[in-house]
């Protein structure tokens, strides 16, 4: 483990999965409420920690408040431990750095727990300048309101600055949540991954099976619903030799699906996948890619074909 990484941050490295939470209440990407409902979610949770996935990563907009209050539900159903992550939005009116503090007392009564583990500033830009933005960050994790804090969506030198204005208020940077997955390479491509292992920085990856692209179940007659189906128009033609190799390594490991294969390789690339869940089922599967790791030679296999697709 990287000598940098504080004794606060230490424990988001143990971490090898979590769950994502987005989905949750969602109606206008995911269409929570036509397909699946609270049962659904209550059950991906479930199924999930019966799997020890031990960490849930949601917002305050999620569903407008509605996935914090359902963790904070399907927490005190279970005398489990998890880890909770959560995230500030800095909405324009939100210009003073007492707005953070509200927004985090907002989240944990909505959750109803005392302090979350990770609040992460959920995008770059915000009207409040980025020294006093982390100010207020680091603020919050003095008050004990979490346990440490991160970034989301910040490209190199908006984490390096995030970074350096922590550390003058003697608070780590935890982690970045960032887009990664074999359909999006870019924080490979552009030395962000590469960054963050060196500075001891969690990387948590999001869309780790590019909504739903990885799976296979999406091709260009059968696109996804809504915007999603708009948004990969034109990367779906281009996959399906990428979706044949995955096939292929999943059978060399016993029948692992292309989800599964997907998950694994943001392990192997030393990041924290937490995919999104609709129901048990689709938790199950994806809990799937824990317990058995690919080779290095069909990771570096993997990246040549997302290459092909990608460069
Ligand atoms: N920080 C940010 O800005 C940001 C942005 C995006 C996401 N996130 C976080 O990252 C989490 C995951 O990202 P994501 O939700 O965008 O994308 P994702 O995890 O790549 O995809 C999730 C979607 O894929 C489908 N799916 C999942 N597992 C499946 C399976 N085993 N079989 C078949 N289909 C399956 C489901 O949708 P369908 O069934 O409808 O296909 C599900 O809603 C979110 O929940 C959220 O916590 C953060």
């Amino acid at each position: 483990m990287n000598d940098t990484v504080s004794s606060e941050t230490r424990f988001l490295h143990a971490v090898e999965f979590g769950l994502g939470a987005w989905q949750w209440g969602d109606r206008l990407i995911w269409q929570f409420g036509q397909n699946y409902g609270d049962e659904d979610c209550r059950a991906a949770f479930e199924v999930s920690l019966e799997a020890g996935i031990r960490f849930v990563d949601t917002a305050e907009v999620y569903g407008n408040g509605r996935s914090e209050r359902m963790l904070g539900q399907f927490l005190k159903e279970t005398d489990q431990a998890v880890l909770v992550a959560t995230k500030y939005f800095p909405y324009p009116w939100r210009f003073t750095k007492k707005a953070l503090i509200r927004a985090i007392k907002g989240s944990l009564e909505r959750i109803g727990i005392e302090a979350v583990d990770l609040y992460q500033i959920h995008q770059p830009y915000s009207l409040l300048p980025l020294d006093s933005l982390m100010e207020a960050l680091a603020e919050a994790a003095k008050e004990g309101l979490t346990r440490t804090v991160g970034v989301s969506n910040y490209n190199q030198t908006q984490m390096m600055r995030a970074y350096s204005a922590l550390a003058r208020n003697n608070v780590p940077l935890a982690s970045n949540q960032v887009t990664y997955s074999l359909l999006n390479r870019s924080i490979e491509y552009e030395g962000l991954l590469a960054r963050c292992k060196e500075l001891g920085v969690r990387v948590i990856a999001y869309s780790p099976i590019e909504k739903g692209l990885l799976t296979g179940k999406y091709s260009p007659e059968n696109p996804p619903p809504g915007v999603r189906g708009r948004r990969y128009g034109d990367l779906l033609p281009k996959i399906d030799p990428l979706l044949k190799l995955m096939t292929e390594i999943g059978q060399e490991h016993g029948g692992k699906s292309k989800a599964q294969v997907a998950l694994n390789w943001c392990i192997c690339k030393e990041t924290l996948p937490i995919p999104g869940a609709k129901n048990a089922v689709q938790a199950e599967e994806n809990a799937g890619a824990l317990g058995w790791k690919l080779t290095e030679e069909e990771v570096e296999k993997l990246d040549e074909a997302s290459d092909a697709i990608l460069k």
